[in-house]
C-alpha cells in the first residue's frame, strides 16, 4: 500500500514519515515544493499553490494525508486545501485524511478556524473516503510563547481559558496510526494532551520548570491588537493571532480525549515532560 504525506518536509510530516516507516509494511512517499527535504524513501514536488503539481504529486497513491501550510494571507489556506482535495479525488486516492484543528468552525477570514472548516467541509462532501484528525495546540508552539513571556515578564493574552495542550510528537504517531491501519472511514479525531491546563496553572509550571519569575495579564482585544502590533507583526498575522486567543477564551482547545492513545498505541505525553528542556 503506498501512503502519501503532502507537506512531509515539514515538522509534523517528517514525524509522521518517520512513524510509518518505523511501522514497516508500506510505501511512504513524500510530497512538499522541496522534495529534497523529504526523509521518505520516495519524493514528490507537489506545491498546493500549483494545483497542476498535485495531480501528479498524488497519483497512485492509495491513502493520503493533507498537512495545511502556515500561510495566513486571507483566502490562501483554504485555496490550498481544497486544492489538494480536489486533486487527491481526481487521482483517484482512496482515502484521504485531512489534519485540522480543535475548536473548527465556520468563521469568517483571517480566523484560524476559517481553513480548516472550509476544507473539512470540502472533504466530507467530495471524497469516497476520509478521515480528519484535528490538533489541539501544539506544546512547541506554547513553549514558544512561554520563552517570549519569560523575557517579558508577563504571559499576554485576552482571559481566562484552559488549554490540553498536545506535542507535536504525539500528533505525528497518531496520524501514522490513522494512515496505517483500515476502519477509519468519516472518522472526526481529536489530538488533545491528558489534561487541560488553566492560564494560572501555565504561569505556575513555566516558573517552576524555568527558575524565573513569570506572571499572566489579560487585555483587551484592543490592547492585545496594538501590542501584537507593535511587536512588528503584519496586519493580517495579527489579525490571526488574536483569533487564536479568542479561541482559547471560547474553550476551542478545552477538550480532553483519548485519540492519541486510540491511533498509536501509546498515552500522550504530559505537558511536564513535553517542557522539561524547553527553558
Ligand atoms: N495546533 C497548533 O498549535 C499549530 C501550531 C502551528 C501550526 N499548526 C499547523 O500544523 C501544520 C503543520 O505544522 P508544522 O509544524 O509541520 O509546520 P512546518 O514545519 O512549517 O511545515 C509545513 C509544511 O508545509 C509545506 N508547504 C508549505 N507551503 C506549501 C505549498 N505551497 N505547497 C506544498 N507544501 C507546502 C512545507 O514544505 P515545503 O516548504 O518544502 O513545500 C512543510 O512540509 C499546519 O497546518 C499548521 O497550521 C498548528
Amino acid at each position: 500500500m503506498k501512503i502519501g504525506i503532502s507537506g512531509a518536509s515539514g515538522k509534523l510530516g517528517a514525524g509522521v514519515v518517520d512513524h510509518l516507516l518505523r511501522r514497516g509494511g508500506v510505501e511512504v512517499v513524500g510530497i512538499s515544493r522541496t522534495p529534497t527535504e523529504v526523509t521518505a524513501p520516495e519524493a514528490r514536488f507537489g506545491d498546493y499553490d500549483q494545483p497542476e503539481s498535485l495531480a501528479v504529486a498524488y497519483d497512485g497513491l492509495e491513502r493520503l494525508l493533507i498537512i495545511p501550510t502556515t500561510a495566513l494571507a486571507p483566502g490562501q489556506r483554504a485555496r490550498q486545501n481544497i486544492a489538494a482535495i480536489d486533486a487527491a479525488n481526481q487521482a483517484g486516492v482512496k482515502h484521504v485524511a485531512f489534519m485540522s484543528s480543535s475548536g473548527v468552525r465556520a468563521r469568517p477570514e483571517p480566523d484560524v478556524w476559517a481553513s480548516y472548516f472550509a476544507a473539512e467541509q470540502h472533504l466530507m462532501r467530495t471524497a469516497a473516503s476520509w478521515s480528519v484528525l484535528r490538533m489541539n495546540y501544539y506544546v512547541e508552539s506554547f513553549a514558544d510563547e512561554a520563552r517570549r513571556a519569560l523575557d517579558q515578564g508577563s504571559l499576554v493574552g485576552l482571559g481566562e481559558n484552559k488549554v490540553a495542550f498536545v506535542s507535536r510528537a504525539d500528533l505525528a504517531a497518531a496520524a501514522a496510526g490513522l494512515l496505517a491501519d483500515a476502519g477509519h472511514d468519516g472518522a472526526i479525531y481529536t489530538g488533545t494532551g491528558p489534561r487541560a491546563w488553566s492560564v494560572a496553572e501555565r504561569v505556575a509550571l513555566v516558573s517552576r520548570l524555568s527558575g524565573r519569575p513569570l506572571d499572566a495579564i489579560a487585555l483587551t482585544v484592543d490592547a492585545l491588537r496594538l501590542g501584537f502590533s507593535q511587536a512588528g507583526l503584519p496586519p493580517h498575522v495579527v489579525e490571526v493571532a488574536l483569533s487564536i486567543r479568542q479561541g482559547f477564551v471560547d474553550g476551542g482547545f478545552d477538550i480532553v480525549t483519548g485519540d492519541i492513545e486510540r491511533l498509536s498505541g501509546r498515552p500522550p505525553r504530559s505537558m511536564e515532560d513535553a517542557l522539561v528542556d524547553a527553558f
